[in-house]
């Protein structure tokens, strides 16, 4: 089986490359090689490679950003226009098309913990869900062979997440008594690295519709703060906030619990435990993400 994955050096791609290449023959251009908004391009790479399979992990993922207006040409640009070309592409040269979208397609607005399923109601509340949402449709327009996989709270060795955001704003506190952190949003922390294991059992499966796939389990940003601090064992005092009360350009679903219905039922549900992954996660990378929180604050790279 021969991958062509897109988004490769971000922190899904880092890892769907570290796990997929040990078992499948994986290519993988970086951005300046492969546009994905570029149809010409996409189709040459096509024609080059021959790929059995695209796996797309590329996307405008800032959500702050997506809601500038001088950004929302390239927002549409990547996240919808691009997964439209691949899905096209797919098609074409008769490959499998697998897409990652996002727990912010919904609104977040049923209570805590009834968790959001695959068929539910899409209604996001961001641009950045918006073109999620919008990036399904293209997918689906364009190719039956898809797997869309909607997941959320994304955290790993090689990106920016809110797991290293919280690290490096304990380690570069300077002086004030407690971090404020937000009590109200609930999601599930999410291992790229377990997650990229998910999407091999999906190539493994031929499975094919579209997919929850996020860690068992919930926690509020706040819980999940407390967890990571301790695990690390840095004195933090968390001060809890709203999420209304903590200022972000883009607004964000309050309950992004989304359960792995259609895995669960297919017998493919790898994801483990919030804490279990996220306690082997800080095991293996803790050291290394507070070196770099270091490293941030006095300007080192
Ligand atoms: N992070 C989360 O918590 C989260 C939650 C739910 C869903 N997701 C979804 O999961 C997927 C992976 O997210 P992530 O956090 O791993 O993303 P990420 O770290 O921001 O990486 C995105 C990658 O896409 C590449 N890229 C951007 N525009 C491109 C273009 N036009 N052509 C080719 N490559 C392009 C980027 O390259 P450059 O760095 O060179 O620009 C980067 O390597 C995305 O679809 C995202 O929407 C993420």
């Amino acid at each position: 089986m021969r991958i062509l994955l897109l988004g490769s050096k971000g922190m899904l791609g880092t890892d769907c490359q570290k796990v997929l290449g040990q078992e499948f023959e994986i290519i993988s251009p970086e951005k300046k090689e492969l546009d994905i908004i570029s149809w010409d391009r996409v189709i040459d790479k096509l024609h080059q490679t021959g790929p059995n399979l695209i796996l797309n992990c590329a996307a405008f993922t800032d959500v702050d950003g997506c809601e500038n207006h001088k950004d929302a040409y390239m927002v549409r640009k990547i996240n919808v226009e691009g997964p439209r070309n691949l899905a096209q592409a797919a098609a074409r040269f008769d490959s499998k098309m697998f897409h990652i979208s996002s727990d912010y397609v919904f609104s977040g607005q049923k209570s805590v913990p009834q968790p959001y399923f695959e068929d539910d109601i899409l209604e996001p509340i961001s641009a950045y869900g918006r073109s999620k949402m919008e990036s399904e449709i293209a997918v689906k327009d364009n190719t039956s062979a898809y797997v869309i996989i909607r997941t959320g709270w994304l955290y790993g060795s090689g990106g920016n997440s809110f797991i290293k955001s919280i690290v490096s704003a304990a380690l570069n506190q300077k002086g004030r008594k407690s971090l404020k952190v937000v009590e109200d949003q609930i999601g599930s922390p999410t291992w790229t690295y377990r997650l990229a294991h998910q999407i091999r059992e999906l190539i493994k499966a031929d499975a094919k519709g579209t997919f929850h796939a996020t860690s068992e389990g919930y926690c509020s940003r706040l819980e999940c703060a407390d967890f990571v601090f301790k695990e690390l064992n840095l004195k933090v005092s968390l001060h809890p906030c709203k999420l209304r009360d903590y200022p972000q350009k883009a607004r964000r679903p309050l309950n992004c619990i989304l359960e792995n219905r259609l895995l669960k039922k297919q017998g493919l549900n790898v994801m483990a435990d919030w804490k279990e992954d996220l306690s082997a996660f800080l095991d293996q990378y803790g050291d290394q993400l507070m070196k770099e929180a270091r490293a941030g604050a006095s300007g080192k790279s």
